[in-house]
C-alpha cells in the first residue's frame, strides 16, 4: 500500500480479519476502508451486472464486505460500471493507473455496492506462501490453516491483489489454473486438495502502469495478462496543463476554499503529477492529499503556508526535492 494518507478516505489495517480469524483460522490481515461519515451515493448502476440480493456468504465472510466507502467521482467513465460488468462476464478484470489515482478506493466501492467480501493482498508486501494458500500448524497434519487465496478460492467474494506485477512467480504461477474458464486450486501442501473456485469468486488486480518514463514498474507474467479479459486504465483528474474544473469543484466544495486557493491547489497538484509520472518527483498527490491541503487553508492559512505541512511534506523528506516543490507552489500561486 502507498504510504499516503488521505484525510477522508483512509484506508487503514483493522481488525475485521479477527473476526474471520476465529472461524476460518486467517491470520493475514485484511484491509478495510476506514468506516466514513460519507453517505455512500446510489447513483451508480451495478445491479444488472452484479446483484447483491443473489450473493450469500456466511456471517463471518459477510464482515469483509466494506461499509460506507465514499463515492468514486470520475468524469463519466463510469468505472463503478465497468469493474462490475467485466466480473460478471468475466469473473476477473485487472485496473491500471498511477499511485493515488482511486483505484483500491473504488474496489472497496464496487464490493460494497454488490456485497461482495473483500480479500486484498498487497503483492509488493513479501507475504509468505502459508499465509496466501494455508499450513498445518501444531504437530503432524491435524489442524489445517486455510490462507487467503485458498479461503476466497473456497468462500468466494472479490480478491484484490494489489501491485500485482510485483507478485512473486511461483504465486502467479499457482494462480494461474484458478484463473482459467474452470477454475480450481490444487493444494499441493494438504495432499493435493483440489478446491473448485467458488461460483462468486472474483478477481481485481491492480498495479501502475509499465512505461519507460515511469519509474520503477515491471510488466505483469503473460500467463497472468492473457487471463485478463478486460483493463481499465485510470489516471488523475488534472494533470500538467490539464486541469479538471470537477477537481477545483470538489476541492472547493469540500474544504471550502475560494475557487482561486482552489484553482491554485489543484495546479500545482497537476504539476506534480506530471513530474511523478516522468519519474522526476517520488510522489504524486491523489485529491486526498489535495484535499487536505485545502482544509489547512481553509483554517486561515495562505496556499503557500499551508503547502509546507501538506504538499511539501508529503511529497519527500529529502529537502532538495522538497525545495523543487515548494518552488512549484510559489510559482503557481504568484502567476495569478
Ligand atoms: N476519483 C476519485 N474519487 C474519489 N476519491 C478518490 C479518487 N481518486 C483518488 N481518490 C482518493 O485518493 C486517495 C488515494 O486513492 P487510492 O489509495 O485508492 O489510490 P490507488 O490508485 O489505489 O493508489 P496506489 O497505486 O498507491 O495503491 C484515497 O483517499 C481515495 O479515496
Ligand atoms: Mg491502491
Amino acid at each position: 500500500m502507498s504510504n499516503l494518507e488521505g484525510a477522508n478516505q483512509r484506508i487503514k489495517e483493522t481488525s475485521a480479519s479477527k473476526v474471520v480469524d476465529e472461524k476460518f483460522n486467517l491470520n493475514v490481515k485484511i484491509s478495510k476502508l476506514k468506516r466514513n461519515t460519507h453517505a455512500l451515493s446510489k447513483t451508480y448502476d451495478i445491479k444488472r451486472y452484479l446483484d447483491s440480493t443473489k450473493f450469500t456468504f456466511s456471517p463471518e465472510i459477510t464482515e469483509l464486505v466494506p461499509k460506507e466507502t465514499p463515492p468514486y467521482l470520475d468524469n463519466g467513465e463510469h468505472y463503478v460500471e465497468r469493474i462490475a460488468r467485466a466480473l460478471s462476464y468475466f469473473r476477473q478484470c485487472a485496473l491500471i493507473g498511477p499511485s493515488g489515482t482511486g483505484k483500491t478506493h473504488i474496489v472497496y466501492l464496487v464490493a460494497e455496492l454488490a456485497g461482495l467480501p473483500l480479500w486484498e493482498i498487497n503483492c509488493g508486501l513479501q507475504t509468505s506462501v502459508f499465509d496466501l494458500f494455508g499450513r498445518y500448524v501444531g504437530l503432524g497434519k491435524e489442524n489445517w490453516i486455510d490462507g487467503l487465496i485458498t479461503s476466497w478460492c473456497r468462500h468466494g467474494g472479490i480478491l484484490y491483489l494489489d501491485e500485482a506485477n510485483m507478485m512473486k512467480q511461483d504465486i502467479a504461477t499457482r494462480l494461474n489454473p484458478i484463473l482459467d474458464q474452470r477454475g480450481h486450486m490444487v493444494l499441493t501442501e494438504k495432499d493435493n486438495e483440489i478446491i473448485q473456485r467458488h461460483p462468486d469468486a472474483f478477481l481485481i488486480i491492480s498495479m501502475n502502469p509499465v512505461s519507460s518514463e515511469f519509474a520503477g514498474t515491471k510488466p505483469i507474467n503473460a500467463a497472468m495478462r492473457r487471463r485478463m479479459s478486460v483493463w481499465l486504465n485510470f489516471d488523475y483528474m488534472s494533470v500538467g496543463a490539464k486541469i479538471d474544473e470537477k477537481e477545483i469543484d470538489l476541492v472547493e466544495r469540500k474544504a471550502n476554499v475560494s475557487r482561486q486557493d482552489a484553482e491554485n491547489i489543484i495546479r500545482v497538484g497537476a504539476e506534480l503529477r506530471k513530474q511523478y509520472k516522468t519519474g522526476e518527483l517520488p510522489y504524486g498527490p491523489s485529491v486526498g492529499d489535495l484535499l487536505n491541503w485545502a482544509k489547512i487553508v481553509s483554517d486561515g492559512g495562505t496556499v503557500k503556508d499551508a503547502a509546507e505541512e501538506t504538499i511539501i511534506a508529503l511529497t519527500s523528506d529529502d529537502p532538495e526535492i522538497q525545495a523543487i516543490v515548494r518552488k512549484i507552489v510559489v510559482k503557481t500561486v504568484d502567476s495569478v
